[in-house]
């Protein structure tokens, strides 16, 4: 017998659990992990080379552990594309949104407190709850996948969570939450704890509605958690951040580590950050190829859940795997995310759609006959 992980003094909640990850496989077409397809233009290859150039100068010293000049930049993202004016003490940044979301449970959760989110949504809240042994509540949703606010607030109200997540455009689901439903459950939140609310917004830059930032007015157990992973095409660079009261700000300054953010990831962002005309135009061509796709995948006759999001989910089939592995055996890799029925696809280049909808159409044919 070799000596395994069942063999070290895991903690007890750890125990027969898997690690989070999409399966990568090496297929002609990946649209399974949400990612933007289009590769860095060329030239902010060449600005993120110097920045990252000057940046090595300086590798013997800490990088700046408040990230201040990254901060700033995100800060001003945010109030020129959102209108709601934020500024650097508004602004946290880590190693991508999973980070901030640890750095939020470690602070707001943690042993002996409690989380909710309303399932299915993104499966990392509730891992990175059980990471950082927070208790974990699944809330309701209704059947189209909308959030069914009483049941909502009746659950707020029973468990009194700590944290409570809403995920807007939803993963996997890809619809947009509503401004109202997110104000009635942060009054709920705020009736039974009050506690802390966190507004994924992980792929807002691809609503068809507003950004929820405008709801931080007043609300200082409001928190916005943002990414450059998705519509900054930048997934390798890790790179999340959020928006909230500079309260906040101040809390999560007790569990981040020191120097998390590297100079090197410091660099690249603000590089990044310096393109983010060119950058969001490819948002602009990936919209309209998820709207494409929607209206594509009615017309082959499936069943579609609205999407605001750079993906969309599409069924209704009585074996999702054995379907998605009909589209595999075809050449296109996209996520069975556990969702009884459904399916989730990435909007990729319309060369890599034009061969996920050729592929759909082929199963579809055959699963009818
Ligand atoms: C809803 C949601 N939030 C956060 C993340 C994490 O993104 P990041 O790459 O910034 O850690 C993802 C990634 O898929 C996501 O779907």
């Amino acid at each position: 017998m070799t000596f395994g992980i069942d063999d070290l003094p895991v903690r007890d909640e750890l125990r027969g659990k898997s690690p989070y990850g999409a399966p990568q496989l090496d297929v002609p077409v990946r649209l399974n992990t949400n990612e933007n397809p289009y590769p860095l233009p060329e030239a902010l290859v060449e600005r993120i080379a110097e920045r990252v150039r000057e940046a090595a100068r300086d590798l013997n010293r800490y990088p700046d552990r408040d990230a201040v000049e990254l901060r700033t930049k995100l800060a001003e993202y945010l109030t020129q594309t959102s209108g709601y004016a934020v500024d650097v003490r508004n602004l946290w940044a880590a190693n991508g949104s999973n980070e901030v979301i640890q750095q939020l449970l470690q602070t707001f959760g943690g042993p002996g407190r409690t989380a909710i989110g309303f399932e299915p949504s993104y499966s990392m809240h509730a891992l990175i709850a059980r990471g950082t042994g927070t208790g974990w509540i699944s809330g309701p949703r209704r059947d189209d996948f909308t959030i069914d606010v009483p049941a909502a607030e009746r659950a707020i109200a029973e468990h009194r969570p700590d944290v409570v997540f809403i995920t807007t455009p939803n993963n996997p689901t890809g619809n947009a939450v509503p401004a109202e439903t997110v104000l009635a459950l942060y009054e709920a939140a705020q009736a039974a704890k009050p506690s802390m609310v966190v507004v994924d917004e992980a792929y807002i830059e691809f609503s068809h509605g507003a950004s929820l930032l405008p709801l931080l007015e007043g609300r200082p157990h409001l928190v916005v958690s943002r990414t450059m992973s998705k519509a900054f095409g930048a997934a390798g660079l890790r790179l999340g951040y959020l928006a909230a009261h500079p309260a906040v700000v101040d809390a999560v300054q007790l569990v981040r580590l020191p120097y998390h953010l590297s100079a090197v990831t410091q660099a690249t962002a603000l590089a990044a950050l310096e393109h983010t005309d060119t950058l969001l135009k490819y948002v602009e061509q990936l919209k309209t190829e998820r709207d494409r796709l929607v209206a594509e995948l009615r017309a082959i006759g499936y069943e579609v859940t609205e999407s605001d999001a750079n993906f969309v989910q599409f069924g209704r089939f009585t074996d999702s795997h054995e379907t998605w592995r009909k589209i595999l055996d075809r050449g296109v890799l996209v996520r069975d995310n556990g969702v009884p029925g459904w399916l989730r696809v990435t909007a990729g280049t319309p060369q890599e759609n034009d061969a996920f909808l050729d592929a759909v159409r082929e199963v579809k044919k055959e699963q009818n006959t």
